[in-house]
């Protein structure tokens, strides 16, 4: 109990100063409650309103991916690079450290593997795991186009009303068929379809045509992914016309992690990201750090 004797009386109520009141600065969130804001705001960065998210996800339909085989080996030095990680219960669980306290997006949706129809997926995490992980956001792939486009919609509908009963956003991931463009027409379809439906950000594709009338037409934050390992100036500057054109970052995976190097590459890539530094630069930067590194 405070003592209740002897209390200084000169109280300060400033009262002509008016209270401040923030709007949120991250694209379509201002309307969600605290903790979802507060969960966003550790994902992507408040002051540049990005982030450098790392995927490393991809055993949970494809087993050990390269780069993948022994992730205590090669995605623990990159860890304190990324802002946000994003991987399975699995791997969360058994490999990387609680003391670890980088934003977790975990992996939320699965039930497929390569060898079989890739969209024919369920919710794989339940909302009390995912609460008890301390997890920042929620990832469901939604296939649209695909052959169960309908229930990979549902699932990601479903995860909004869990995680918006707690707080925690839903990211919607848009995989792309084999026989589908992966065209600026797509990707408008597939994000603003995820978007209209309540996911809190999107994870697609970068295409050189007309990206920037995808963000423009998507009301919520849009990440890229990496997609297949390309040259690293390559990467670069996909990442880079990607922020230019209105990304919100990046979540990249295998053109970090199967870079010649990989602690080199992440660090260009949060400064094309984070520093909207060119891909030249970035270039020149991840050689450095690569030479530095011997490797
Ligand atoms: C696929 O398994 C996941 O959605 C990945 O997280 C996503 O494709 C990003 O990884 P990458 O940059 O390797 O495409």
């Amino acid at each position: 109990m405070p003592d209740a004797e002897g209390l200084k009386e000169a109280k300060q109520f400033y009262t002509d100063v008016p209270q401040k009141t923030e709007g949120f600065f991250l694209k379509g969130s201002n309307a969600y409650d605290w903790g979802m804001k507060n969960r966003l705001a550790r994902i992507f960065n408040p002051e540049t309103g990005r982030t450098v998210m790392l995927a490393f996800d991809h055993g949970y339909f494809q087993g050990p991916t390269t780069g993948l085989e022994r992730i205590d080996i090669s995605i623990m030095p990159l860890v304190p690079y990324a802002d946000t990680l994003m991987l399975t219960r699995g791997i969360l669980r058994t490999i990387i450290p609680p003391s670890v306290t980088k934003p977790i997006v975990v992996r939320a949706s699965g039930g497929s593997s390569i060898l079989k129809e890739l969209s024919n997926e369920e919710i794989a995490v339940d909302i009390e795991d995912a609460i008890r992980l301390n997890v920042c956001a929620m990832a469901v792939q939604v296939f649209i186009g695909g052959e169960f486009e309908k229930q990979s919609i549902i699932n990601m509908t479903r995860m909004v009303d869990l995680g918006t009963r707690y707080g925690i956003p839903t990211l919607a991931v848009t995989a792309v068929g084999k026989q589908m463009a992966r065209d600026a027409r797509y990707f408008r379809l597939a994000t603003r379809i995820c978007a209209e439906l309540g996911a809190h950000y999107i994870k697609t594709y970068y295409v050189e045509d007309g990206f920037e009338t995808v963000t423009a037409a998507c009301p919520v934050p849009i990440v890229i992914a990496g997609g297949k390992k390309i040259p690293e100036l390559d990467a670069l500057k996909m990442a880079y016309n990607a922020v230019q054109q209105g990304a919100s970052g990046v979540d990249m995976g295998r053109n970090i992690f199967q870079s010649e190097a990989p602690v080199a590459m992440i660090q260009a890539v949060r400064a094309v990201v984070h520093e909207n530094e060119t891909p030249e630069k970035a270039y020149e930067l991840y050689q450095t750090l690569k030479n530095e590194m011997g490797k």
